[in-house]
C-alpha cells in the first residue's frame, strides 16, 4: 500500500515520502523538512527511516546489477 499514511499527526503518506526520497533527499531531516512528517510526536520517524533505507537498498542492488552486467 504505497498511499498508506505513515505520519498520522500530519497526514503524510508513504507515496509522498517516497517521492521526496526519489528526488534525492536521503537524509531524515531533509525528508521531514520537505514533507512535514515527524514534526509532531515523532513516532513515525522509524518508518520514514525504513522507507529511505528500502529505497537506497533497492538503488544499490540495481546499480550492482548494472555494474555486473557491464563487465561481461
Ligand atoms: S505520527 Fe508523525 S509526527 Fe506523529
Amino acid at each position: 500500500m504505497r498511499n498508506q499514511i505513515v505520519c498520522n499527526c500530519n497526514g503524510v503518506s508513504k507515496r509522498e515520502i517516497e517521492a521526496v526520497v526519489k528526488g534525492g533527499h536521503y537524509l531524515l531531516p531533509e525528508v521531514i523538512r520537505c514533507t512535514g512528517a515527524a514534526g509532531s510526536c515523532g513516532r513515525c520517524r522509524p518508518l520514514i527511516e525504513e522507507i529511505i533505507a528500502d529505497y537506497l537498498m533497492k538503488q544499490q542492488t540495481f546499480q550492482t546489477v548494472i555494474n555486473w552486467s557491464g563487465n561481461d
